[in-house]
């Protein structure tokens, strides 16, 4: 065999092997991006914390005094998102910015099996299509805390 081929192959393999588990059974979103330019802290975060109506759908578990290792609280949860591993597969991140399908963050409410531990909110309804949406546009904006405001053309 032709060493480049062997070399490739190899390559290929480690590749294959470290690439965290393909998810499954995934909600079909509509492709169009709910919204051009995700606000973090007004969309997502209250995603994760619910409001005076809604109930704390992921800082139910996901707060600092809770035993996971994430917290999705206000003051840590972008931290502990945008370019950190997965606590449980490091071969993929919570959320790597410009590609949801490949953030964990997002396989975790999109998939009924997202490869890694279980669909969130875990033991719960799964977020609406919409809430799922929004997730995705903020991470494939690229995942930025806040959105340059842009006034005539300078910021
Ligand atoms: C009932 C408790 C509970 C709720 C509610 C919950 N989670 Fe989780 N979450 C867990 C547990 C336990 C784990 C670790 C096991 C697993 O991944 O299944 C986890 C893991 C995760 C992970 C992977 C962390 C890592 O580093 O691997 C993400 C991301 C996550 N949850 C996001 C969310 C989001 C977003 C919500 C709200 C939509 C949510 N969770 C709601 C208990 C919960």
């Amino acid at each position: 065999m032709n060493k480049s081929l062997v070399v490739c192959v190899a390559l290929c393999l480690a590749q294959w092997v470290s690439a965290a588990p393909d998810p499954t059974n995934c909600d079909t979103l509509d492709p169009a991006p709910l919204d051009a330019s995700v606000e973090y802290e007004a969309v997502i975060q209250a995603i994760f914390t619910g409001g005076p109506t809604q109930d704390a759908k992921c800082t139910a578990c996901h707060s600092p005094n809770t035993s996971g290792a994430l917290s999705l609280a206000p003051a840590n949860s972008f931290a502990a998102l945008v370019n950190v591993d997965s606590a449980q597969d490091a071969t993929i991140k919570r959320v790597l910015p410009f590609s949801a399908t490949n953030s964990l963050l997002f396989r975790k409410v999109n998939c009924a099996n997202p490869g890694v531990g279980q669909r969130m909110p875990r033991n719960r309804p799964p977020l609406s299509l919409d809430e799922q949406r929004l997730i995705r546009d903020w991470i494939d904006q690229g995942a930025v805390f806040r959105q340059r405001v842009l006034v005539n053309g300078f910021e």
